[in-house]
C-alpha cells in the first residue's frame, strides 16, 4: 500500500478524532477553519459519522460484546465510516491505521478494535449496508435519534418520514444572496438557483467553486452573504417598506437583519437585538456598513425597547433546529420532547414580550427553523388565545427542499 495512503489516513484520524471528541458532547462540529485539502476531507468525515452515528453504533455494540470505551468507540466510528462511506482508502489501510493507533496506548485495545472492524467488514460494504437495512431498529436504518423518531413517526407517514430522513441525509448547499444593489455579473464559482415562492427578489446562488467564489472581489467586498433560501421566508412575509422602523428581536448572528436593513433602506431603521453579547460581536461584522441599523444587547423578555414603538417586529427565536438538521447533523441526536417543550415555553414568553412592541396596526412575524407544531403553531395559537387585540394573517411551514432547509413563519397582527 502506498505509503502516501498510510501518512494521509494516519492524519486524518488524529484530527477527525480530535473533532469528534469536541464534536459529540458540544452543539456542533468542531473543526478548525484552516481550509486545507486534509481539513476539508477530516469536515466530511466528521459531519458524516455525525450523521450516521446511529448505524456506526448498532454495528460495534452487535460484534463488540460489553462496553467499549469511548475514545476506541470514536476510532472504530472513524474506521467504519470512512469504509462504508467514503470512496477513498482500501480497507486494509483503514483498519491498519485504526488500529495502529490505538497499539499507542494500549495493545489489548489495539486487538480488540482489529477483532470488530474485520468482523463487521468482512462481508463487504454493500452486505454490511443491506443487514443495517434489513435488521437494524427503524431510527437506526433512518439515523434519526430515537426521540426524534418516535416524535416524527406520532405525525408523519412512514414514506413521508423516510423521504424527510433521506433529504436529511444529504450534505448542505453553500447558497448565497447577492446584497440588494449589488453585482453578481462575472463573479466565478457560483451558479445562480431559480426565484423561490417565498420572497421572488431575493437573488441566490448556489456556491459551485467554494476556492474561487471565496477569493473572488465581490465576496471581499461583501456583495453576497451566506445565506439559505429558507432565511428569506420571515422577511419576506414581514414585508418591510422603506421608512420603516423596525425590531429584530433574537438578531444573531444578523443574516435577516441585513434583509431587513435593506428593504428599511436609508430613511428606516432596524434596531437589532440579541441577549448573546458574545453573538452581538458577529451581528456587528455582519452588518457592518449597515447605517441604519441600531444593536442593543439585551433580553427580549423583559421589555430592553419603548413598547409600541414599531410598525414592524421579527421575531426569529431560539428552537429546536429541526429543519436545519442537513447543516447541523447533532441536532437528530440532541432533539428531546422534553426539550422541545420548554423551549416552546421560552418562546410562548419572547412572542407575548415582543408583541407589545408593536404599535396598533403594526405586525409582527414568529418563525425559527424547527419543523415541530409544538414550536410553531402551537406557540402562536397559545398567544393568540391569551391576548386580545391580535390576529393571525398567514403562516407557513417549509419543509426542507433540494437546496433548501426548513423553517416556519407566522404573521400576526395588532389591531389599528
Ligand atoms: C435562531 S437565532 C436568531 C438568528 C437570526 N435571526 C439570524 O437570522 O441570523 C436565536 C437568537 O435568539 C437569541 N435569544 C435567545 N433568547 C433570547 C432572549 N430572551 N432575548 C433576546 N435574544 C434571545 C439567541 O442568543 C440567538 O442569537
Amino acid at each position: 500500500m502506498p505509503a502516501k495512503g498510510d501518512r494521509r489516513a494516519a492524519l486524518l484520524l488524529r484530527q477527525v478524532d480530535t473533532a469528534v471528541r469536541a464534536a459529540l458532547g458540544t452543539a456542533g462540529p468542531g473543526l478548525g477553519a484552516s481550509r486545507s485539502a486534509t481539513d476539508a476531507t477530516a469536515r466530511a468525515l466528521l459531519m458524516l459519522i455525525l450523521r450516521r452515528r446511529a448505524t456506526l453504533d448498532w454495528l460495534i455494540d452487535r460484534f463488540a460484546s460489553g462496553r467499549t470505551r469511548d475514545a476506541v468507540r470514536r476510532v472504530l466510528c472513524w474506521a467504519l465510516a470512512e469504509a462504508l462511506y467514503m470512496d477513498g482508502l482500501p480497507v486494509p489501510v483503514i483498519v491498519d491505521t485504526a488500529v495502529g493507533h490505538l497499539s499507542r496506548r494500549s495493545r489489548a485495545e489495539a486487538s480488540f478494535a482489529n477483532a470488530v472492524l474485520r468482523r463487521i467488514l468482512a462481508p463487504g460494504r454493500e452486505a454490511v449496508l443491506a443487514a443495517v437495512r434489513a435488521e437494524a431498529p427503524p431510527w437506526v436504518r433512518l439515523d434519526l435519534g430515537q426521540p426524534l423518531y418516535s416524535a416524527w413517526s406520532s405525525r408523519l407517514s412512514p414514506g413521508a418520514l423516510e423521504a424527510l430522513a433521506l433529504r436529511l441525509q444529504e450534505p448542505a448547499p453553500v447558497v448565497v444572496r447577492c446584497r440588494r444593489g449589488a453585482l453578481a455579473e462575472g463573479v466565478g464559482g457560483i451558479e445562480p438557483l431559480p426565484p423561490v415562492a417565498w420572497a421572488p427578489e431575493g437573488a441566490l446562488y448556489r456556491c459551485v467553486d467554494a476556492a474561487v467564489f471565496f477569493a473572488s472581489e465581490a465576496w471581499q467586498q461583501r456583495a453576497f452573504y451566506v445565506q439559505d433560501a429558507s432565511t428569506l421566508l420571515a422577511p419576506g412575509l414581514l414585508g418591510v417598506r422603506a421608512g420603516e422602523r423596525v425590531a429584530d428581536v433574537c438578531c444573531a448572528p444578523g443574516g435577516k437583519a441585513l434583509l431587513l436593513s435593506e428593504a428599511a433602506g436609508p430613511g428606516g431603521c432596524v434596531v437589532c437585538l440579541d441577549r448573546s453579547l458574545a453573538r452581538m460581536g458577529r451581528v456587528r461584522e455582519n452588518l457592518a456598513g449597515a447605517a441604519n441599523v441600531r444593536l442593543l444587547v439585551g433580553d427580549a423578555r423583559r421589555g430592553p425597547c419603548r413598547e409600541g414603538a414599531f410598525s414592524a417586529v421579527l421575531l426569529d427565536v431560539p428552537c429546536s433546529n429541526t429543519g436545519v438538521v442537513r447543516r447541523r447533523p447533532d441536532v437528530r441526536w440532541h432533539f428531546t420532547p422534553a426539550g422541545r417543550d420548554e423551549l416552546a415555553i421560552e418562546q410562548g414568553r419572547i412572542l407575548a414580550a415582543s408583541a407589545r412592541l408593536l404599535a396598533p396596526g403594526g405586525r409582527l412575524v414568529y418563525s425559527t427553523c424547527s419543523l415541530e407544531p409544538e414550536e410553531n403553531t402551537a406557540v402562536v395559537r397559545g398567544f393568540l388565545a391569551q391576548q386580545s387585540g391580535y390576529h393571525l394573517e398567514r403562516e407557513c411551514l417549509l419543509e426542507p427542499g433540494d437546496w433548501h432547509d426548513g423553517a416556519y413563519a407566522a404573521l400576526v397582527c395588532r389591531q389599528a
